[in-house]
């Protein structure tokens, strides 16, 4: 699958912080249960590679990539570990030409009209824009749709249930991503049935 195959599997890209590893087997299932298959583990902790690796191996339904890379070596060691794509926050022209050569599905990170319009003369199609409603937001996504007319956009970075149909019913926006359908609370106490529940509801956002 490449990456915007991937984008196609849900509305909503659940953005997941571990911070226990016990946590993310259960985390991931009940996303999955909930209808939300494409997982982006932060790496942003000690635990997020063996969370990857633990989702990858025991989550069959799980579609698991890897977020906040930053460098070329952690798109190595994220495909070792299981991630099926990558995710930057932002790009640099060497994280790009790496992403390219690993076949790796990537997800570059941009918040500008020349980082998006670098990423395509490099063969990059689908971006998250990146933090989405601190950059702009709905009135950013609809300004770029005529200019950037090729590009389609996964906003995220304060993104709410509230706000989230609003950018889904865009024409450029493939999918958005968000921490909020696994909140901090309900995973620190194994509220797997919450999160199902935010993601069920999630997985219902309509896509224009
Ligand atoms: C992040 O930076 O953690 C992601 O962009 C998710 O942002 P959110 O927590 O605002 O959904």
């Amino acid at each position: 699958m490449d990456i915007a195959a991937i984008a196609a599997l849900a509305p909503v890209i659940p953005v997941l912080t571990v911070e226990r590893r016990e946590t993310a087997v259960p985390l991931a299932r009940a996303l999955v249960k909930g209808g939300l298959p494409i997982l982006e583990v932060t790496l942003r902790t000690e635990a997020a590679l063996d969370a990857l690796k633990a989702i990858a191996a025991e989550v069959p339904g799980a579609v698991v990539g890897a977020g906040t890379v930053l460098d070329p070596a952690q798109l190595d060691q994220v495909q070792q570990a299981g991630a099926r794509f990558a995710v930057s926050p932002g790009c640099t022209r060497e994280l790009a030409l790496a992403a390219r050569s690993s076949g790796l599905p990537f997800l570059p990170g941009v918040q500008t009209v020349s980082e998006a319009m670098l990423l395509a003369e490099q063969g990059f199609r689908l971006l998250k824009f990146f933090p989405a409603d601190a950059a702009g937001g709905l009135t950013w996504l609809k300004a770029v749709g005529a200019p950037l007319a090729d590009l389609r956009f996964c906003p995220t970075g304060g993104i709410t249930p509230e706000t989230a149909p609003a950018y889904l019913a865009l024409p450029n926006v493939a999918c958005v991503g968000g921490s909020w359908v696994a909140p901090r609370g309900a995973v620190a106490t194994g509220d797997w049935q919450s999160v199902e529940q935010l993601a069920a509801t999630a997985s219902t956002l309509k896509r224009r």
